[in-house]
């Protein structure tokens, strides 16, 4: 890949970047139009990027960064791949919005369906928060209930129901809960630990008869990677039928990214409805729930669930998503995908051996944490103490000096994609080894005797 610079880039060059970012604080809330952007979490100033490909972003200033941050996930092939870019492109030509049902829409529903077998339908909104949302009034309509179970510190978007201690952006704030959120919007919600299985058995056992969904990430990636026991899943799956509740896998992580049909497929068990965002839009805005007809067609205009949306089903986002769901299927990408995965950790794993404090690696196919506390990673969302996250801004800030994106909160994962290849793994090694060699002096960073 080369460093060739764009026009773009090359008049932006020369401490441009600052200004953009005060200009940005004075238009944009915090600089941003979403939370994490701020780079708050480790204390840096924030970058704009200016375009990327592949494996790499450049920021405005013209600087090249390995890139895990990969927009959070939708990039599961890198930047701008060309499939996507074309199909694009190709379609904007044709309209962008029509308020009226396009092929697009069709095909990548049946492409999707032929992932997914537990579902038969899928309703196409514009973001993971709608999808979520949607699953969400779906189950309480099929089964005539309002209790929401979920777990501490995973994240299902910004409505109101699940903005009590979730994960992601929301570990900045009090509780990990949003403000303007009337009780009342929450008062059916009821809220587990993860790895405790007994405590949800708990729950159903006092009110599994109010219970309309468990709502869960199955693989939990947004205070951490999160990586639950064995059976996690089938517990679940079982508690869920022994109450008449739905399971609903938030897959819009984890979603074509874990394999094809997502930790639904991973982990062999069926949940009742999925809720998928990023890959399904290559890059594009695009959620989407799927699930069996029986509760699918509980949407209106076929029954009395009300959903909508203007750009829901957008043509452009549509062909973004065809593209890269057909990659997302396509065996030799997921090889090509599996080898880069297996190739960062591989190149990682010595130097985090020789790191100056705890530094563990941790890898699920192409999803990693770099876990800076002393001991096995966490399993629950408990919030890391100073030191970690002081680990962690350290190194991240470092990281970045060398040439290497990482998401800018020590809860958030980091991201491969298929572009991330061998000489991209070197790449990210040489400067993790940089950057620890930076940090060996900072007795700050040491354990406590
Ligand atoms: C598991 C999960 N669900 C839902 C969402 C919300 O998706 P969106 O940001 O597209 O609204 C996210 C976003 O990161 C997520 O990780």
């Amino acid at each position: 890949m080369s460093g060739t610079t764009s026009g773009v880039l090359s008049e932006a060059r020369n401490g441009a970047m600052a200004g953009w970012v005060e200009r940005a604080r004075r238009v944009l809330p915090g600089g941003v139009s979403s939370p994490v952007r701020s780079f708050r979490g480790v204390g840096e100033e924030p970058l704009l990027a200016a375009r990327g490909a592949g494996p790499y972003v450049w920021d405005l200033e013209g600087r090249r960064y390995v890139d895990c941050i990969l927009s959070f996930g939708p990039l599961l092939f890198g930047h701008a791949h060309p499939r996507i870019v074309e199909a694009v492109q190709r379609a904007v030509a044709d309209g962008s919005c029509y308020g009226l049902t396009s092929r697009g829409e069709v095909e990548l529903a049946e492409l999707l369906l032929s992932a997914l077998p537990f579902a038969e339908r899928v309703r196409f909104v514009n973001s993971g928060t709608e999808a979520v949302m949607t699953a969400i009034r779906l189950a309480r309509a099929a089964t005539k209930r309002n209790v929401l179970l979920r777990f501490e510190g995973c994240y299902h978007g910004h409505s109101d129901a699940v903005l009590v201690r979730g994960g992601s952006g929301l570990h900045a704030l009090p509780d990990a809960s949003s403000a303007g959120v009337p009780p009342g919007r929450v008062a059916d919600t009821r809220l587990v630990p993860l790895d405790d299985l007994d405590a949800v058995a708990d729950v159903i056992a006092r009110e599994g008869d109010q219970i309309a969904a468990l709502l869960v990430e199955p693989v939990p990636a947004n205070s951490g990677l999160l990586l639950q026991r064995p059976d996690f899943l089938p517990t679940l799956r079982k508690l869920a039928d022994s109450c008449g509740a739905l399971l609903i896998f938030d897959e819009v992580i984890s979603g074509l990214r874990v394999a094809p049909g997502g930790a639904a497929e991973r982990f062999g068990v069926a949940p009742d409805l999925v809720t998928l965002g990023k890959i399904v839009g290559g890059g594009l805005p695009v959620g989407a729930v799927a699930g069996p007809a029986r509760v699918m067609d509980l949407l209106a205009p076929l029954g009395p669930v009300y959903q909508a949306g203007t750009l829901s089903g957008n043509p452009v986002a549509m062909a973004a998503g065809l593209a890269s769901v057909q990659l997302a299927l396509d065996p030799l990408e997921r090889a090509q995908l599996d080898a880069c995965s297996a190739g960062l950790e591989a190149a990682l794993a010595p130097v985090c051996r020789t790191a100056p404090f705890s530094l563990t690696p941790l890898f699920f196919g192409s999803m990693f944490w770099l876990w800076t506390g002393d001991g096995a990673p966490p399993r629950r969302a408990d919030r890391a103490d100073a030191l970690v996250r002081r680990r962690f801004a350290r190194l991240h800030e470092r990281l970045r000096a060398h040439g290497v994106l990482l998401a800018p909160a020590q809860d958030e994962v980091g991201f491969v994609s298929s572009a991330h290849d061998r000489a991209v793994a070197q790449e990210f090694a040489a400067a993790l080894k940089r950057s620890l060699a930076d940090l060996a002096d900072d007795a700050t960073l040491r354990s406590p005797d």
